[in-house]
Formats: C-alpha cells, structure tokens, sequence
C-alpha cells in the first residue's frame, strides 16, 4: 500500500466579522442565546466582490507555498463546495486559471459541510492508483450569500471562509483509512429553497432573496451526533489503531454542543477535539479544512500524531478519515 500524506495546509478567512451582538441588530437574539446554544461568538463575512473561488485561490496558494510547490506542478484540483460562484465554470477550473496550474485537472466535489473529507478521499483513490502524483484540495464556501437574514434559526450560524492541502505521496504514514456515509432520505431536513421550490403558503419569507437555507436543527443535531461518531469509530477500526491513540480529532463546527456529544458517545474527553467555532461559526466544507490548518499551526497536532478528520452535513452525508501525521 502507498503512503498518502498531506504535504502542506492553507486556509483564508474574510477580514469582515459579523459578532453576535451585531446580530441582535438583525434578529430576535441574544449573545447569549447563541454563545449557549452553538457555541459561535463571531463569524466571517466575504466582501461583495469575494466570491467562493477568490476565498479558494487564497487558501490554494497559501497551501501552495507551504509545500514550497509552484502550481504547474499540481496535477489535481478538487475543490469542496456548495456555493460556487455559478453553476459552471466549477470553483475548481476558476482556481486553476487564478493560480496558473495549467496542467491539473480540475472539478468540484458537492457535499456540503462534509466536502472536505469526500474531497480529501476521492483524491486519495487517484493517488493510490497512481494515475495522479499530487493533488490540492480545497473545501470553501461563502454560505452567507443564501441566508435569509430575518430567520433567526439559521442567520446567526454560518460564516464564510476556505481551507486547502496538497496531498502526495509520502515516506509519512498518511491516510491510513476513510469512511464516508450517505443518507439521502433524510435531505428535507437541511436544504436551498430555490425559486422553484418556493412554497406560496410562507408569506414571511416571500419576499425574501432566493435562494436561501432552510434547517430542521433539532432533528439534525441528533443525526450529527449518532453519525460522527459512527464514522470516527468505523474509520478508526479500518485504520486498525484504539480511539485512544487518536491524538486529535479535528471535527466539522456546526454546533459546540454536537462536538460535547461526539465526545460523550466516543467516551473520550471533549478536549480531545480541536475547536475554533466561536471565531468562524459553521463555514460548511470549509469547517474542518480552517480547523485542521489551525490545529497544525498552533502544534495542536504533530508529526507522527493519529489524527480523525471528521464532519457531517446536508444530504444528509458524514464520514471520517484517519490520518499519521
Ligand atoms: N436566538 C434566540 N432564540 C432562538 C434562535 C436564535 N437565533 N434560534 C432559535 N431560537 C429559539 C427557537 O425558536 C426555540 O424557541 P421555542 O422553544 O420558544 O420554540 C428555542 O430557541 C429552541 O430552538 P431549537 O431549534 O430547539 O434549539 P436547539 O437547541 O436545537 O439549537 C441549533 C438550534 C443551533 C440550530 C441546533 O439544533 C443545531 O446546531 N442543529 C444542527 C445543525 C447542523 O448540524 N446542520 C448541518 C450541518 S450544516 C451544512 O451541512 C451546511
């Protein structure tokens, strides 16, 4: 088996915060409310003119320079998003024109705020196959572009930002072992209402600017708990290591308090799991891509650390992926 490993981690955020009490300006809220029920204290907000492929070249050249690589080596792009600056050209063309990276192939993966982890696994099997020698991966997303700012129950969650790697082979371990889940029937339960979707019986939002997200959250919350641990426990026994070896667990920040849940089923401390959600609240893919170059800079993670990148989302769609850093 070859070694997989990641070379390099890059990321951007938007300079724009957005605070809580910024949002009690908006909505119905409170600080309060929001800190105790999410966890979030402020969120990024991407410019006017920042769509998700200027976020995505940001965190790629970072990433880029990190590994000391010039973009015409990169023979993959994949870029994990659900807020692409249009329907076509994909994120992942726009970032191959904005970087240079004239001989990669490029396309965008689509699984919401568990992009990052079916990114990092597609490219995986490519590299295993040997049909490409390195890839950057990309997970970012400007989900604020679709929130209706008068709902309360989502308007205060999201946050845009992006994140990036460079996957290669290695003389590290690597990837020792991926899970991904995929529970379609239960996509009502987090979707973009999209004009033709619209429903004339909700008044309340018929003015509102299409598209936008809508979010069963309690149900979701339990969904997020169960299946993230599932996928951490299920990747952790392919990679045939304890959860105890797992030196960090670097998760998906959708809620403060699914990762204490997490935690409570996986029976291990929640300080196990490296934690940024009051800077950035939920940045969908992007999530755990920021968090994992955060941990990495910081010396939450070190070489020769086991690893579990794990996250959850709309699709409903998890999985999990156990790294030897
Ligand atoms: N401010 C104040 N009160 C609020 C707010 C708010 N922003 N939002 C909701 N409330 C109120 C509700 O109206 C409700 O009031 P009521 O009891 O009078 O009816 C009360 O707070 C409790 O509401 P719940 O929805 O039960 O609150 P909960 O504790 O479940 O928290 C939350 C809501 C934060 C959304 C949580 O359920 C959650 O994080 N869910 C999971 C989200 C998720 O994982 N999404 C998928 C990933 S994202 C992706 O894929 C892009």
């Amino acid at each position: 088996m070859q070694n997989i490993e990641i070379l390099s981690v890059g990321h951007y955020v938007p300079s724009k915060k957005l605070t809580n009490a910024d949002l009690e300006k908006i909505v119905d809220t409170s600080d309060e409310w929001i800190t105790t029920r999410t966890g979030i204290k402020e969120r990024r907000i991407a410019g006017e003119h920042e769509k998700t492929s200027d976020l995505a070249i940001k965190a790629a050249e970072q990433a880029l320079c990190n590994a000391k690589l010039t973009a015409s080596k990169i023979e993959l792009i994949i870029v994990a998003t659900t807020s692409p600056d249009s329907n076509f050209p994909s994120v992942a063309c726009l970032v191959q024109k904005g970087i240079g990276a004239k001989h990669a192939v490029a396309f965008d993966v689509s699984a919401a705020c568990t992009g990052y982890v079916y990114a990092l696994s597609v490219a995986h099997q490519f590299l295993l196959t040997g049909m490409y020698k390195n890839a950057l991966i990309i997970a970012a997303d400007r989900l604020t572009t679709m929130i209706d700012w008068e709902d309360r129950d989502t308007c205060v969650l999201f946050g845009d930002g992006a994140g990036a790697c460079i996957l290669a082979k290695g003389r590290r371990k690597g990837i020792l072992s991926e899970h991904l889940e995929s529970f379609g029937e239960y996509g009502e339960l987090m979707k973009v209402v999209i004009p033709e979707t619209r429903h004339p019986s909700k008044p309340k939002h018929g003015l509102g600017t299409l598209p936008y997200i809508r979010m069963r959250g309690s149900e979701l919350f339990k969904i997020a708990v169960n299946s993230m641990a599932e996928c951490t426990e299920l990747a952790v026994k392919k990679a045939k290591i304890k959860i105890s070896d797992v030196a960090c667990i670097v998760p998906h920040q959708a809620n403060d308090r699914i990762i204490a849940g997490v935690a409570r089923k996986l029976k291990i401390p929640k300080e196990k799991f490296f934690i940024n959600i009051e800077k950035y609240g939920n940045m969908s893919a992007a999530s755990a891509a920021v968090a994992l170059y955060e941990a990495v800079e910081v010396g939450r993670i070190r070489k020769g650390d086991y690893i579990v990148l794990v996250a959850f989302g709309a699709g409903l769609v998890s999985g999990a992926m156990v790294i030897k850093w």
